[in-house]
Parts: structure tokens; C-alpha cells; sequence
């Protein structure tokens, strides 16, 4: 067991102290988790394979899933990326520091741990002013995957990471709540046309705008190019149910048949009403920016509950909301949906 630290940061502006012991952590090969605007991250030296062998110990996360490196400045893109393509450059000045992740061909000096064995690496410049500062002040890439235990929600605030990783790390720097709340979009540069392996809150048609042409490539017959998406992913403890496209009256309905079994949770936008003990309701807005930003918290939370089921309204799966709803299908064991639009 570690003593994991918490030490709370001034988001827009960490303090000087809280970043230099965080790196000097990272140099000596231990791990710090760092709010990111998407979600927290546990980060670790990247160029160290033994300190990237203690992010997959403490996460459980299966080897065969690579991490992104997290860069401060583009002079270390360098440090990790064999060639950088002009797309890279093109979509680096458009939404870096930001929520994209390029996959791009490795340098040999990377681990093979990092990359999962893998001849390409995946690289972001996050914009949290605690994410940058940290890495500079380490002065190295740095590997960061979402800091929750694997097959966890992501962490989006300090909170859940202690609650995941508490006791196995060695400090977590508290900047708050995440602004985004889930992962970065991946978009793999090395096939013609550029891939989208993951979605995210930068969109597939900002991306196209870049470098035009863009190949979806989060559709099952793909998923063997995104090792990260293969696995279970984002799962509370209780079964999840994904509502599509009912009326608050239809979701209503479901809610009372599935309280004669137990107790159930509502997660959604819609009011539903019901005179029960057992029924709970976490009430989200309903654009996607709202349950990007709350989503994961409400599921963690749903959890504490101990519902047999967890009920969640999907949302339109357009633009930012198709990130959405990409979460959303890999936590859920089953959908209702309803044809009519
Ligand atoms: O927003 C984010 O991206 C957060 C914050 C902390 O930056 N990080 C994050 O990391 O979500 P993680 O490890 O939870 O997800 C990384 C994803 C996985 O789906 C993984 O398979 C994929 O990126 N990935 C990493 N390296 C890859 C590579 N070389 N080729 C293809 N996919 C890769
Ligand atoms: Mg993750």
C-alpha cells in the first residue's frame, strides 16, 4: 500500500510547490493522477518502462491496451513520433492543446509497453493548465490513461480517482471537476484515409474540415485497430440499461415494471415521476455537453445506490452527442428503443 497524497490545485493557475513535487515524482518513476479537460489521468514517465508497468498494475488494465503519451510543447511530439505527417501538423495547429489524440508512427525509443507492441504511438497535448504545467516541469512524455480502475467510468473528479486508485499511486493533484468530462477523440494518421478510433468531443466533421476525408473506424469491423475499444469499457457495477427515443410516459412505465424487482436509477433529461422509495433520479441537461460533463459521475454515483438496474435516456446521436452515445452503448448491457424519431 502507498500513501497516495492529495494535494489540491488552483486549476487555472497550480501552484509552483504542488507542480514541482508531482514531477519529481514522475522523474523518479512514480505515478501521478492530473485532471485533463477531458478526465482525470494517471500519469507516469513514459520513456521508463518500469514506471509504465506500475500505470498497468494499478489500473488492472489488460497489456495488449497502449496508452497516449501526453506532451507539453511540440518539441516533444519529436521525442516519441518517427515522422510527423503534415495532416499531424495541420490538426496539431487547429486543436492543440485540446481533446485529440493523433496515432502516428512510433519512435523506437518509446517502450513497447507503451504502445501495447504496437509501431505507432498515440499523442496529446491536453490544454488543463495543471496537465501542461506538470509536463513541462517533468520534462518528459508523459503516459496517461484515464486514471479509474480499468473497465471503471472515467474519472472526473479527484474524488473518484482516490476512490479507484487510492493507496495504489503516489499522488493525485485535485484540480477540480473536469471541463469536458469524457476522453479525447483518437484519430489514427497512419492509414489513407485518416481513422477515427474513437470519438470524442472534437467531431468527425471538425476533423474533415482539417484534413478532409475521414473514415469512421469505431464500427465493430474496425475495432481490431483500436486495441482500447475492444474491451468492456465504462461499466458501473449494476446492469445498465440504455433507453433510446421513448417518451418521459413510455420511460415512466419501465421504471415502475423494473421496481417490482428492486430498486432502479434513472439517468436522464427527461422528468419522470414516480411515488417510490426505491426509484432515484439523477436529472442531467439535455445537451450533450451536460451529460458529457456529468454523465460518468452520475453513473459512479447510480452505483453507491445498489439499484438492480440503471436506466439511462440516451441522447441525439449528432455531432458531440455521437461521443455520447458511444459511451453510453459500451456501459449498457441492453437497449430499449423506440422507432419513431
Ligand atoms: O482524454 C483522454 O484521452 C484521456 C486523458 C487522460 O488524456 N486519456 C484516455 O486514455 O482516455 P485511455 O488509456 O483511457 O484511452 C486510450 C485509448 C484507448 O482506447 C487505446 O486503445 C487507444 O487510446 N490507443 C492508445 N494508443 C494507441 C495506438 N497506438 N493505436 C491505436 N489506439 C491507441
Ligand atoms: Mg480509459
Amino acid at each position: 500500500m502507498l500513501d497516495t497524497t492529495i494535494v489540491k490545485v488552483d486549476p487555472e493557475h497550480p501552484e509552483r510547490s504542488a507542480i514541482n513535487a508531482a514531477a519529481e515524482i514522475i522523474r523518479r518513476g512514480g505515478l501521478v493522477a492530473f485532471p485533463t479537460e477531458t478526465v482525470y489521468g494517471l500519469g507516469a514517465d513514459a520513456m521508463n518502462t518500469e514506471s509504465v508497468e506500475r500505470v498497468f498494475v494499478a489500473k488492472g488494465r489488460p497489456a495488449d491496451n497502449p496508452l497516449i503519451v501526453h506532451i507539453g510543447d511540440r518539441e516533444m511530439l519529436s521525442r516519441v513520433a518517427a515522422n510527423v505527417p503534415r495532416q499531424a501538423e495541420l490538426l496539431a495547429d487547429r486543436f492543440w492543446p485540446g481533446p485529440l489524440t493523433v496515432v502516428l508512427k512510433r519512435r523506437l525509443e518509446v517502450p513497447e509497453l507503451v504502445t501495447a507492441g504496437l509501431a505507432t504511438v498515440a499523442v496529446r497535448m491536453p490544454k488543463n493548465p495543471t496537465a501542461v504545467e506538470l509536463i513541462r516541469a517533468a520534462d518528459t512524455p508523459v503516459a496517461a490513461p484515464s486514471a479509474n480502475t480499468s473497465g471503471r467510468p472515467s474519472p472526473t473528479r479527484a474524488a473518484h480517482v482516490a476512490a479507484d486508485l487510492g493507496g495504489l499511486i503516489d499522488m493525485i493533484l485535485d484540480g477540480g471537476t473536469t471541463r469536458i468530462g469524457i476522453e479525447s477523440t483518437v484519430i489514427d494518421l497512419t492509414t489513407e484515409p485518416p481513422a477515427i478510433l474513437r470519438p470524442g468531443w472534437i467531431t468527425r466533421e471538425s476533423l474533415a474540415e482539417v484534413v478532409g476525408r475521414v473514415e469512421d473506424a469505431t464500427t465493430t469491423q474496425h475495432l481490431w485497430r483500436s486495441p482500447g475499444t475492444r474491451h468492456r469499457h465504462y461499466t458501473p457495477r449494476a446492469r445498465v440499461v440504455l433507453l433510446e427515443r421513448l417518451s418521459p410516459d413510455e420511460i415512466r412505465r419501465i421504471c415502475a415494471d423494473l421496481l417490482k424487482i428492486g430498486p432502479v436509477t434513472f439517468i436522464g433529461h427527461s422528468a419522470v415521476q414516480l411515488m417510490d422509495q426505491s426509484f432515484t433520479k439523477v436529472r442531467l441537461g439535455c445537451t450533450a455537453g451536460d451529460y458529457a460533463h456529468s454523465i460518468y459521475s452520475a453513473l459512479r454515483a447510480a452505483d453507491e445506490t445498489n439499484p438492480v438496474v440503471i436506466l439511462v435516456e440516451g441522447i441525439d446521436d449528432q455531432n458531440e452527442g455521437a461521443a455520447v452515445m458511444d459511451r453510453l452503448r459500451r456501459a449498457a448491457s441492453e437497449t430499449i428503443a423506440s422507432e419513431k424519431g
